[in-house]
């Protein structure tokens, strides 16, 4: 039996350990941190959006972290409340549900922000950065200290390619140009990251998109236990992210990049880890897989891979977070894990 996730991330790198450990009097890692992703992230840009993608209500943020293994006091800050105050400088969460790669992604549940216009978030904070520290130089020295986590694409599967009611792509591209599609428009933001010069970059693959209880309610698995075409499909992406990853590598000596292997981390088996069930959310769902607001949701979280259709349990999340901030296996984090790149030194 396999864990089959969609693993995810960027609040595992924010979120905290056990409370047993002494996480909380770790210093800071790293002066700032900005967050590029979808709902695997967002922490509030999506709430003034006319949007069903958000989650402003419990049951959610009821395992919310506090502390953090990167040391950060407070979580970071999204765009839509941290825009215009100091609190950017240590750094911003850009991350929009319902977003990918592609403009049109995710646009039949409402607005989102994608990653074109995340990046143009990003030159908006940097202006006003400019402003805070006073010259150029200064920021330019603050920006290339910070962490970037760039986590996007598995909308433009689940809100694009494999809605072909709404999306005709799946219509003009073979799963393998797809990915093509994508990895030319994500490495185009990435490139204006550089130019705007962040230099300590993780970029996320997708995770087990096949897996989710969206997934296994939606299409026929055809007696597997994933819906296998569609992890095929967010493989091809991945492959060429790593292989981007690669390049960028060899071509900026000035930054490093690494790529966190979402899909090999949800390949864990989850009964070791003590879940009981990753076939359905802990939460009772609406029609488009969010949980019902202010309904109770499962007794034991811990025991749930899954929180709602497509997202995970702050317990997975944990053990996401401590593989990815220091793995044991470097094909988790390539060619290094989050806490060696944070201690790169810069220039
Ligand atoms: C890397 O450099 C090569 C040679 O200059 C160039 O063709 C390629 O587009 C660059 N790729 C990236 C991702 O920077
Ligand atoms: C998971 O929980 C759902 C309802 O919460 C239940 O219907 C399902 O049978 C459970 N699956 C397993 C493997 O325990
Ligand atoms: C590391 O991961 C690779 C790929 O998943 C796997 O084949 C290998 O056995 C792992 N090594 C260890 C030491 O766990």
């Amino acid at each position: 039996m396999k864990i089959w996730v969609v693993v995810v991330v960027v609040v595992c790198v924010v979120s905290n350990m056990m409370e047993s450990c002494c996480v909380k009097a770790l210093a800071q890692r790293v002066p700032c941190f900005f967050i590029f992703g979808d709902s695997l992230a967002d922490s509030g840009n999506n709430n003034h959006l006319h949007t069903s993608a958000k989650v402003n209500y419990p049951p959610y943020g009821i395992d919310f972290p506090e502390g953090q293994l990167l040391g950060f006091e407070h979580f970071i800050q999204p765009f839509a409340t941290a825009a215009g105050t100091d609190n950017i400088l240590d750094g911003v969460n850009y991350a929009s549900g319902s977003a990918g790669i592609l403009r049109q992604t995710g646009q039949h549940l409402g607005e989102n922000v994608n990653f074109l216009g995340q990046v143009w978030n990003h030159r908006v904070v940097m202006a006003q950065m400019g402003k805070i520290l006073g010259n150029r130089e200064l920021t330019r020295q603050h920006l290339s200290k910070c962490f970037y986590w760039v986590g996007l694409g598995s909308n433009d599967y689940i809100n694009n390619y494999y809605s072909p009611s709404h999306y005709t792509s799946s219509r003009i591209y073979t799963p393998e140009q797809f990915a093509s599609v994508l990895i030319e428009e994500y490495c185009r933001q990435i490139l204006t990251l550089y130019r705007y010069g962040a230099r300590k970059v993780a970029l996320a693959g997708i995770g087990r998109v096949g897996c989710t209880p969206n997934s296994l309610f939606l299409h026929d698995t055809k007696g597997s236990a994933c819906v296998d075409y569609i992890n095929k499909a967010v493989g091809y992406f991945n492959d060429k992210l790593l292989g981007l990853v690669e390049k960028l590598n060899s071509n900026f000596s000035d930054a490093k990049f690494i790529y966190i292997d979402s899909y090999g981390l949800g390949g864990v088996d989850p009964t070791s880890f003590g879940f009981k069930n990753w076939s359905s959310g802990c939460c009772a769902v609406n029609d488009v897989g969010q949980c019902i607001p202010s309904k109770n949701p499962c007794e034991n979280r811990k025991e749930y891979v899954f929180w709602d259709s497509f997202h995970p349990t702050e317990a997975l999340n944990l053990i996401t977070a401590n593989r990815i901030f220091s793995a044991e296996n470097l094909s988790d984090t390539y060619p290094m894990d989050v806490n060696q790149l944070v201690q790169i030194s810069s220039a």
